[in-house]
């Protein structure tokens, strides 16, 4: 792929960033007549085996690391229910570098992964973690941090489960033979070191490199790894309605035995020889899947435009086409691990192979092979001494640092209160308009329905009225028929004779009782319809009446959304704010935390001067600082001493009262996240 840039012509200075290729291209440097011997590389075997086994993971790393873990899973899995926590990676594989991250991946369908990871990171932010990153836009989207503590980067993916497979791929290759370890690890650790061993800034990940070196050992003419995979479709799994071949042969099935009886040092030198000379990308593909480094044609992994040859006539070229470096995925076949690099990345890879060829022909040491490039972007050692820089100094120097501390603590306590209830009365005042302009509204929309309600009012009123001027209950003209018929028929059936004249109004009288009643029936439905509405009128006055001694007089100081704007605002400057509270006490309560340690180591030698007397006055004087802290006040040394000796910080914080743990009911679905263990981690879940 680096061939077709090697024969066009371009101005020599879009090529002086990387030293050794320009000076490939200028002839300043001739591959051929760059030869190694066995002088040049013997030394090599010591240097990498010495240099793997300062890579072993110590007892307090692993502890610091499972601790993390630990930690991690009780708190994700807590807060997404149904959720398994899995480690995965070189830790797992067994191919670590002793500042290797933590991989996690939690296995949760509950909600949209970039969802979780979304929440995952706010957790972590507001836990005071380092450089939380949420990366969404990778393959596998991921959330990044650092342990603040121990500086042990973590990543965190979701249904990440193709991982867990390819690392059990690769713990199986790492124990395949007993060279294949160091060889890795001193891969991954040269590539690291000169800053080409990460995804996001264009180069191949770790995994890439782990690949890549496998790939070597497999085609090699007297191989040190077979394929270990049987690709027969006897083992699959399906991961987000894809399948994947996972079948692995046992070293059983294989009964292998490698011809090949080179040294690491040797299997290294060789590797970088290669590399140099027989760049494999020119025509192949690294596939572990099948054991050997495949042709692009076979693979079907042509490159596609913009070449190297067009990017470097170019600047605007940023990337390359598909299938520049391919690195195919062992499981996944279709994944090109090269898809993330970019021009530069090329270069720079292109660049570093040439020269560690170049220095082991020259029979440099491991040392200078894998110097470090760039120290600002190099991950550290784990931090595992949490009192390192405190060992060697000065306890008074110390007592001193913590009263400072405990003055910018005092200082940023202030400004947090202050903002902290400036912006409780900001939502407050928001709530209260809220409000105001809910009940406003509701009073509109009553005040609207009245006019129509009176219309109808007026109209009932008039129908009732003219149907019947005198409104005459309707049960009554209904008892008032039943009487005169019954007065009428009565007589009838005794065959008493009613005078004519009687008998003639009676019926003059039932007729009109007659008509008069169907006139009522008709006024009762308006009356009642009248009244109804009468009553919806009279309940909608009230309302609003209601309505009105309800509603506040804050109208004039603005819209509620002006106050959520001031509330916003003001919880972003909190945040940092609170972080650096953490941070404070974080940091005092280590300073505490050795000062302790060392208070109880001097008072050990003088336990037998303690009385009783002094003890009164000792509880009667911590009281007292204890008030001092509380209110603000200035305390000195001698009274930080006493404030040390007697719990520190966290002993302050407590209010009365909440001390006794056994009475605090346990706090279900705790969100906070806090890697720090024991004490320190507690202290600081209630910021
Ligand atoms: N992984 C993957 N696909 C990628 C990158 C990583 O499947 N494109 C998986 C691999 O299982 C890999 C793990 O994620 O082992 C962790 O990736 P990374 O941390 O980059 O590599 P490690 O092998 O853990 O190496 P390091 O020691 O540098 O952490
Ligand atoms: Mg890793």
């Amino acid at each position: 792929m680096l061939t077709d840039f090697e024969r066009v012509n371009f101005d020599i200075a879009k090529i002086e960033s990387w030293p050794y290729v320009t000076a490939l291209k200028t002839g300043g440097s001739d591959l051929s007549k760059i030869i190694l011997t066995p002088e040049n590389t013997k030394h090599l075997e010591a240097e990498i085996l010495k240099f793997v086994a300062t890579q072993k993971t110590s007892e307090n790393l692993l502890k610091r690391r499972n601790g993390i873990t630990k930690h991690l899973t009780k708190v994700l899995t807590n807060k997404f229910r149904g959720s398994k926590l899995s480690t995965f990676g070189s830790f797992e594989s067994g191919l670590n570098l002793i500042n290797g991250d933590i991989d996690l991946c939690l296995q949760f369908n509950g909600e949209k992964p970039k969802k979780v990871l979304k929440k995952i990171a706010r957790m972590l932010n507001e836990d005071g973690m380092d450089n939380v990153k949420l990366i969404t836009t990778a393959k596998v989207p991921i959330v990044k941090f650092i342990d603040s503590q121990s500086k042990i980067p973590v990543d965190i993916s979701i249904n990440n489960s193709l991982a867990v497979y390819n690392t059990e791929l690769l713990r199986r290759y790492s124990t395949f033979d007993p060279r294949v370890k160091p060889f890795i690890i001193s891969i991954k650790h040269w590539a690291r070191n000169r800053g080409i061993s990460d995804a996001a800034m264009g180069t191949f990940s770790s995994y890439a490199w782990t690949l890549i070196a496998i790939n070597y050992l497999q085609s090699l003419d007297q191989e040190v790894l077979p394929n270990l995979l049987k690709k027969d479709g006897s083992d699959t799994v399906t991961i987000d309605g894809t399948k994947y071949d996972i079948g692995m042969h046992s070293d059983k099935e294989l009964n292998y035995d490698s011809k090949n009886q080179r040294n690491t040092g040797e299997l290294l030198s060789h590797f970088f020889e290669t590399m140099a000379k027989d760049w494999p990308w020119n025509n192949g593909v690294i596939s572990v899947g099948s054991g050997k480094i495949l042709t692009r044609k076979e693979k079907n992994w042509v490159a596609i435009k913009p070449y190297i040859s067009d990017a470097i006539q170019d600047s605007e070229i940023k990337r390359l086409g598909k299938f520049s470096l391919p690195v195919e995925d062992p499981f996944d076949n279709k994944h090109d691990l090269g898809r993330v690099l970019d021009v530069e990345g090329i270069f720079e890879i292109r660049d570093e192979v040439l020269r560690a060829y170049q220095l082991i022909s020259e029979s440099a040491n491991w040392d200078i092979i894998s110097e470090i490039k760039y120290p600002e972007i190099t991950p550290n050692e784990p931090q595992l001494d949490l009192f390192d820089d405190l060992r060697n100094q000065d306890d008074d120097k110390t007592k001193r640092d913590l009263e400072s501390l405990y003055a910018q603590l005092k200082e940023i306590e202030k400004s947090v209160s202050v903002r902290e209830s400036e912006r409780n009365e900001a939502i407050k005042m928001s709530k209260a308009l809220r409000r105001n302009s809910e009940l406003a509204k509701e009073q509109t929309g009553l005040s609207s329905e009245l006019r129509p309600r009176r219309s109808k009012i007026d109209e009932l009123q008039s129908k009732r009225d003219s149907s019947n001027n005198h409104y005459i209950p309707v049960h009554f003209i209904e008892e008032e028929i039943s009487r005169v018929y019954s007065l009428l028929t009565t007589e009838s059936l005794n065959r008493v004779e009613m005078n004519l004249e009687k008998e003639k109004q009676m019926f003059s009288w039932f007729f009109e009782l007659q008509s008069m009643y169907e006139h009522s029936k008709l006024t009762r439905k308006y009356h009642r319809e009248f009244l109804k509405i009468l009553e919806q009128q009279q309940q909608s006055i009230e309302h609003i009446k209601d309505i009105r001694q309800e509603m506040i007089e804050i109208q004039s100081f603005g819209k509620f959304t002006d106050f959520d704007d001031l509330a916003m605002k003001l919880l972003k400057e909190l945040n940092p704010l609170k972080r650096e509270r953490r941070n404070l006490r974080r940091e005092i309560g280590r300073l505490e935390a050795w000062l302790r340690k060392q208070t109880h180591f001097n008072n050990n030698k003088n336990s037998r001067n303690k009385g009783k007397r002094r003890k009164f006055v000792n509880n009667r004087k911590v009281d007292d600082v204890k008030s001092k802290v509380v209110s603000g006040d200035s305390f000195s040394l001698q009274d930080l001493e006493v404030l040390l000796k007697n719990g520190g910080l966290s002993s302050v914080n407590q209010p009365k009262g909440k001390s006794d743990k056994s009475k605090r009911k346990p706090k279900k679905n705790n969100h906070t996240v806090t890697p720090q263990r024991g004490k320190r981690g507690k202290s600081s879940k209630n910021q």
